[in-house]
């Protein structure tokens, strides 16, 4: 089983180091993997001049699973695409098709506390955010900035779907709801935009091959209230690509911090790609604050879902349940009482585990 290691810019690079060394935790135990690293982002361009160098794609080809940390930078986000760090991992995503990104929001007992929301709201809380990752208003096209006669500029974008890409995240969603508690909640935006109100048409039609399990539609701005409000209520949310995004760092809040929370992209095949949600957060890169829990996560849903080893991912699960049962905490988690650490020292504790 051969694990592609993608650390990007950042705190990707701080975070991927502990995922890392909780799978080598894992290998000393059994299941063997070989791990090659790999440049992206702004790394990528500095080592190479393309946020995803020729030489990095063919290896992400190559693998059975990719773990990566984070692209991109406030300075780099202002750059044209071809020179954008964040750029490269959309180019990733598109390359290898992975059409399904899987974020599951889980308020952990342990973590009620430092939660800024009310306890009875999230306590129990446990729900999926599907979020279609290769279509949508990030690559629609036309897209760009022009001038137009009177020579003022003007931005577009397109969010565009066909029904195929449309029909496949669906079942997605209806397969994952069937694993779990057999609701789906499809998220869109359908009185308004054309390109949702198929979405939603689409959507419904997948929903015949699935009778034992209950399909619901919500508008966004109406899902991001209940979001907040009831969110034991969702089980799987699907939804099209911006949606999510801004969805699931919403829903990141119920858990207590994005720092949180893993996702996985998955295409038709077994491969994925594994990362955190957050972002590269510039704000605390260097400084050992960054949580990486949401990355050693990830690298509990890669053992799961791309190589097959059900039991080492619970293992590393039951790992990181152990460490926040002891009280370890990095600042964005911190509550009174509990045990301050850093990045390493969190990653060192989990791999103990
Ligand atoms: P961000 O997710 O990097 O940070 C948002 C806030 O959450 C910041 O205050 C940050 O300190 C905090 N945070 C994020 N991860 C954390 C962790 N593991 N532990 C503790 N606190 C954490 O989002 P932002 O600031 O909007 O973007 C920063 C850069 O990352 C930008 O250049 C953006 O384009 C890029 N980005 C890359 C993503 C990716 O590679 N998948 C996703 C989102 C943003
Ligand atoms: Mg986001």
């Amino acid at each position: 089983m051969s694990i592609l290691v993608l650390p990007g810019d950042g705190i990707g690079p701080e975070v991927t180091a502990q995922a890392v060394k909780a799978l080598r935790s894992v290998a000393a135990n059994g299941p063997q993997f070989e791990m090659a690293e790999a440049a992206i982002g702004d790394a990528g361009l500095h080592q190479a001049g393309d946020p995803l160098p020729e030489a990095t794609l063919e290896a992400a080809r190559r693998a059975d699973a990719i773990l990566f940390g984070a692209a991109g930078t406030y300075e780099s986000d202002l750059l044209p695409p071809e020179k954008r760090g964040g750029h490269g991992l959309l180019r990733l995503r598109k390359a290898l098709d992975l059409f399904a990104n899987f974020r599951p929001v889980y308020a952990f007992p342990e973590l009620i506390g430092a939660s800024t929301l009310r306890r009875e709201v999230i306590e129990g809380v446990d729900l999926v955010v599907l979020r279609e990752l290769t279509g949508d208003i990030y690559f629609g096209t036309p897209r760009g900035v022009e001038r137009d006669a009177s020579g003022q500029r003007i931005g577009t974008n397109t969010m565009r779907y066909t029904e195929g890409e449309i029909r496949r995240v669906a079942h997605a969603g209806f397969r994952a709801a069937r694993q779990r508690r057999h609701k789906l909640c499809s998220v869109d935006k359908a009185n308004v935009l054309e390109t949702m109100a198929l979405w939603r048409e689409v959507v419904t039609e997948v929903g015949r091959d699935y009778p034992d399990v209950e399909l619901t539609h919500l508008y966004v701005d109406a899902a991001s209230m209940h979001l907040i409000r009831r969110p034991r209520d969702f089980d799987v949310i699907v939804t099209g690509n911006i949606f999510g995004d801004i969805l699931s760092d919403a829903a990141a809040m119920l858990t207590g911090s994005i720092g949180m929370l893993p996702s996985a992209s998955l295409g038709e095949g077994g491969r994925g790609l594994y990362e955190p949600v957050h972002g590269s957060a510039p704000d605390i890169a260097g400084q050992d604050k960054a949580n990486p829990l949401a990355s050693i996560l990830s690298a509990a849903m890669m053992l799961r879902h791309s190589l097959g080893q059900e039991e080492a991912a619970r293992a590393v699960e039951a790992a990181v349940r152990e460490v926040l049962a002891e009280g370890y905490r990095t600042p964005d988690i911190m509550e009174p009482g509990a045990r301050s650490v850093g990045t390493e020292a969190m990653g060192d504790a989990v791999a103990a585990a």
